[in-house]
């Protein structure tokens, strides 16, 4: 990774692909060079705005608002554990899948900076559906954990259906049991799934407005597509979801006051599909590999080709952000918006669970 003020050696480029001209203006071989300070990632977010990038989209902070959140729920989780309980979280992990695991790495790390109770539940990638049912269980009755959250996807011999119908409704801070989501529907939830709700959070706390405003989802998933059409229902947008047989998808899209990307597909949309100063919200994560896809969208972006070329991928969103910050009012950056969110609600869902749980001791 590189940091501001870092020196890298010129070498670390041999072979990667990238335009030579461009390569070689960044990195000459073998030279030892400093980055300057807007290499460092984290001032990738303030890049979309720099002056010539041709990006007028204001970004939507999504680490910067998770910070807000996480300074709130200290003082809830300070109530709770005066009161005699420190709330607990559950991950359960099955198998090898490298993303999973950095996902997980990241929650378990949230619940160590909020100092709250964490375990991490390994099983190996051949565990069958009995072996994580019995996990579960024993999750479901011990009194330390107040959140239980099992990672998917899991690998395909374990039925996903079974296992997150046996997580306690009480316990399921990932809203995916089915009372939870039915809870959702009605209105009458005490949480909801950890994605759409970072989305609303972020919506709200950025001053976006959703009452009476056209919303488009794409993405119809269980996960978020669906669970954030009913939350922006709940708070008073028009709602239009669409998914991978919609027509005239662009059309559709160029519609909405507020666009929600939840698709899985890297960089899809782009200004076609965006109505001039409308909110783009990017829930997607995308791990991007193609040389030739990052240097036609990012070639006027040293700090995500620098990145690209010491890791030889990329995190990117279902937003192209250089094309779609040219339309658009509000973007949210991909990796620094909905991602850093979603922990800090999977956090407000524990202490929310444990708050439930417990209710009797405030
Ligand atoms: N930021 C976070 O914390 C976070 C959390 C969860 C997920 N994610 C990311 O969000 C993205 C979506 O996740 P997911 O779990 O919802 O994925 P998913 O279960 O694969 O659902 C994808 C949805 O997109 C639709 N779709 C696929 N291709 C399309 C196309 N060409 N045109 C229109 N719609 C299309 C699918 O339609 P059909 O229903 O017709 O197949 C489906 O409804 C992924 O990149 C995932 O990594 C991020």
């Amino acid at each position: 990774m590189a940091h501001e003020g870092a020196d890298i050696r010129g070498t670390c480029c041999e072979g990667t692909g990238l335009g030579g001209v461009l390569r070689d203006r960044l990195f000459p071989t073998g030279s030892l060079i400093r980055l300057p300070k807007e290499f460092a990632l984290d001032r990738l977010i303030p890049s979309f705005r720099r002056k010539g990038y041709g990006m007028t989209a204001q970004v939507l902070d999504g680490t910067s608002i998770a910070n807000q959140i996480y300074a709130e729920l200290g003082h809830d989780i300070e109530r709770l554990k005066k009161a005699g309980h420190t709330p607990g979280l559950a991950a359960v992990l099955v198998g090898d899948n490298p993303a999973s695991r950095i996902y997980v790495n990241r929650k378990v790390a949230a619940c160590a900076r909020m100092e709250i109770v964490s375990r991490k539940i390994e099983l190996p990638q051949s565990a069958d559906t009995a072996a994580v049912l019995g996990e579960v269980d024993a999750l479901n009755a011990d009194d330390s954990i107040d959140g239980i959250l099992v990672q998917l996807p899991l690998p395909p011999q374990v039925s996903e259906k079974e296992v997150l119908l046996r997580v306690s409704p009480h316990k399921d801070v990932d809203g995916l049991h089915p009372m939870n989501l039915g809870a959702l529907l009605m209105g009458n939830h005490a949480w909801a799934s950890c994605t759409p709700s970072g989305v609303m959070q972020m919506l709200r706390r950025s001053g976006v407005e959703v009452e009476g405003k056209r919303a488009v989802v794409v993405g119809r998933s269980v996960l978020v597509g669906r669970p954030v059409a009913i939350l922006l229902m709940h708070a008073h947008a028009t709602i239009t979801v669409c998914h991978s047989r919609t027509k005239a998808l662009a059309s559709v899209c160029r519609e909405a006051d507020i666009l929600i990307a939840a698709i899985g597909r890297p960089l899809m949309i782009t200004q076609e599909y965006v109505k001039a100063g409308a909110v783009v919200v990017d829930v997607g994560i995308n791990k991007v590999s193609d040389p030739g896809l990052v240097s036609r969208v990012f070639k006027d972006d040293p700090v995500r080709l620098a990145q690209f070329e010491e890791k030889k991928y990329l995190i990117v969103g279902d937003v192209d952000p250089v094309s779609v910050s040219r339309v658009a009012g509000k973007l949210s950056p991909v990796p620094g918006g909905v991602g850093p969110l979603t922990i800090a609600m999977l956090i407000h869902n524990t202490a929310c669970a444990a708050r439930a749980r417990l209710g009797h001791l405030l």
